[in-house]
């Protein structure tokens, strides 16, 4: 049985922890696209972890995990987190950790090339995580990338990466950056490849001969569909295909081999970085805000908040193909006296089901919304379906007509424990 666990907002939906909840349950973990822009929290056993390449699943005994093709791997940032695990008590090693060799390398350049183009972009700037995200997916479309398979053998490593810090630090100049000391590049490169090359494989036969034995892989998407770089709001989207899609051609498991696709989304709707946001609300990011809820994993920068968006969830749902939702952070609408959900945009006099594809019209459209009644309740000490508010309920009934996807689970705490089942 294979699982996806994909986001379906902007990111930030609680991944983490329904993955971390799912784990119990499955053999292996993937990570199939992104880097280290992403962070997913998960709190178990009273102490939290924030994960950025390390698939979740490392933090379950006996779990294999793997980071597959279509990730981006800082390789200081992961070994570096490997660091920070291991300190937590974490156990890694080569039996539990797989690097896929055809993934590719961000290099501290890269980082610096993101840093440089969002200043130039000034006003426009996408807001990004600046870990090099982009500009490390840009050389593996212009195919001058280099992948991980470049670090078996240290003599070639060091030769490919010389050429490319030359050629990315003229790029740097052009951008009116200074260069990179590039002899501290390569020296930082090749010390971190060291540590990594007994994890790196070619990951592609491992997983398919699980699946063909009957284990079971959870895929831990990244960031979120409307991130996605063909689906989402872009250009302020993410450089890799977030949404299902992605995690077939980032991982090498046919799509035949998937049988359950699960979208994570929040209570409401968060969003970090720039672009378009219909239903971003103030007043609502000032009381998330005010509970201490709703800062960055990766960057602690506040996150933009707002209603539960359905024209946004309807169409992720659409293009994801969700059998479910999770749902999380129930808990954090528990004092609000009414709970707005946005059943279609304005644009001018028409009035949208799905996302307009340009941004500018995007960026015009109003909410309409529906309003129901908040439960006024504390729900993080509910343990089942049948203990949540009746207003609850039919919160949650309704949202999953709007977006016409039924809500499989709902969270009202961060903990591991704190997930209860919604029949459906
Ligand atoms: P991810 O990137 O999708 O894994 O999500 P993040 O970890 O960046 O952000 C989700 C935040 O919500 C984290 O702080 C989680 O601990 C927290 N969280 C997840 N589910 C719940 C929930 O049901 N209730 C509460 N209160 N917090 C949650
Ligand atoms: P997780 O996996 C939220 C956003 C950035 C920016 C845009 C492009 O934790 O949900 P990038 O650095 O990828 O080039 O930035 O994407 N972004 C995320 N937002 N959660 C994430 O990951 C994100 N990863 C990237 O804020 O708007
Ligand atoms: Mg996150």
């Amino acid at each position: 049985m294979n699982t996806l666990v994909i986001g379906s907002q902007w990111g930030d939906e609680g991944k983490g922890k329904v993955i971390d909840f799912l784990t119990e349950d499955a053999d292996i973990v993937v990570r199939s696209q992104g880097g280290s822009n992403a962070g997913h929290t998960v709190i178990a056993h009273g102490k939290k972890y924030v994960l950025h390449l390390v698939p979740s699943g490392i933090l379950w005994p006996g779990k294999l995990n793997v980071i597959g093709n279509g990730v981006v791997i800082n390789p200081t940032s992961l070994v570096e987190e490997m660091a920070y695990l291991r300190n937590l008590g974490v156990d890694i090693t080569p039996q539990n950790l797989l690097l896929s060799d055809r993934a590719h390398v961000v290099l501290p350049i890269h980082k610096e090339i993101d840093a440089a183009q969002e200043e130039a972009l000034g006003d426009h700037k996408i807001g990004t995580t600046k870990q090099g995200i982009g500009p490390t997916y840009a050389d593996k479309v212009r195919r001058i990338g280099i992948r991980m398979a470049d670090f078996i053998d240290p003599a070639h490593l060091e030769i490919v990466l010389k050429a490319r810090i030359a050629t990315a630090n003229e790029e740097l100049v052009r951008l009116g950056h200074p260069a990179a000391d590039p002899q501290e590049t390569l020296r930082a490169v090749m010390e971190a490849a060291g540590e990594l090359r007994p994890h790196i494989t070619d990951t592609i036969p491992v997983l398919n001969r699980a699946t063909k034995t009957g284990k079971s892989i959870l895929f831990e998407g990244a960031q979120g569909a409307m991130l996605d770089v063909d689906f989402g709001t872009y250009p302020y989207v993410t450089s890799s295909n977030t949404s299902a899609g992605g995690c077939c051609t980032g991982s090498g498991v046919p799509p035949t081999g998937i049988d359950k696709i699960i979208g994570v989304c929040k209570a409401y709707t968060t969003r970090v970085g720039a672009g378009p946001f219909v239903s971003e609300d103030a007043d609502l990011a000032d009381y998330l805000h005010g509970l201490g809820r709703e800062f960055g994993a990766t960057t602690g920068r506040p996150r933009r908040c707002g209603w539960a968006d359905g024209v946004v969830l309807r169409f992720s749902a659409m293009f994801n193909g969700f059998d479910e939702m999770a749902m999380t952070n129930l808990d954090g609408l528990d004092a609000c006296e009414e709970i707005k959900i946005c059943t279609a945009y304005k644009l001018g006099d028409r009035t949208l089901e799905f996302p307009p594809a340009l941004i500018s019209e995007w960026e015009k459209c109003t909410p309409i919304y529906e309003i129901l009644p908040g439960w006024m309740q504390d729900t993080t000490k509910c343990t089942s379906w049948k203990q949540l508010p009746t207003n609850c309920q039919a919160y949650l009934k309704r949202f999953g007509e709007i977006i016409g996807c039924p809500i499989g689970s709902v969270g009202v705490g961060p903990d591991r424990s704190q997930t209860l089942s919604v029949p459906h």
